[in-house]
């Protein structure tokens, strides 16, 4: 069985980070999508609504599973008997962090790192823009899923 772990912040997901799972999820036979648990950041949707917004958006993935995790990646991939990590890449500037943690996770517990290069069409996207985008009024709609979009645009109204 070849398992693989795709993990992230996923505040909240985004068309990009569905290319990558998607991608990722005809590769192996088991996918986990693992919502990183940062005490010491809030973020915009609490990790049990960014795990629901990812579950809707993989419904259709029955390979794939949404969790979430707390301490180092390595010590989940342990847990779980996962020996891959699979990561997005947009763009060079994220390929020299990205690069460094791949090393030290594979020195630290032997985990592989296997990275997908985002579709074109979505290397722009990060969630951080989208917030932004959103918390003033732009429109959102063809960058992230509508279960999203309709989340963010309560979060507008509730603010307004
Ligand atoms: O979506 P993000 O915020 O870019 O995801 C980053 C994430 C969660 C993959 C990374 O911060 C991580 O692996 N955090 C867990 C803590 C850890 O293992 N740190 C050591 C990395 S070498």
């Amino acid at each position: 069985m070849r398992r693989a772990v795709c993990p992230g912040s996923f505040d909240p997901v985004t068309n990009g980070h569905v290319d990558v799972i998607q991608r990722a999820a005809g590769l192996y036979d088991e996918l986990v999508v693992a919502v990183l648990v940062n005490p010491g950041k809030a973020g915009l949707f609490p990790v049990a609504e960014r795990m629901e917004l990812l579950s809707e958006a993989m419904a259709d993935l029955p390979n794939v599973t949404v969790d979430s995790f707390e301490g180092l990646l390595v010590d989940y991939c342990r847990t779980h008997t996962i020996p891959v990590i699979v990561k997005g890449l947009r763009a060079i500037s994220d390929f020299e962090y990205e690069l460094q943690m791949a090393q030290m996770n594979r020195e630290l517990a032997g985990v592989e790192t296997l990275f997908v290069p985002t579709a074109p069409q979505v290397g722009h996207l990060s969630s951080s823009l989208v917030k932004q985008i959103a918390r003033f009024g732009g429109d959102v709609s063809r960058l992230v899923p509508a279960a999203v979009n309709d989340r963010l645009l309560e979060h507008g109204r509730r603010n307004a």
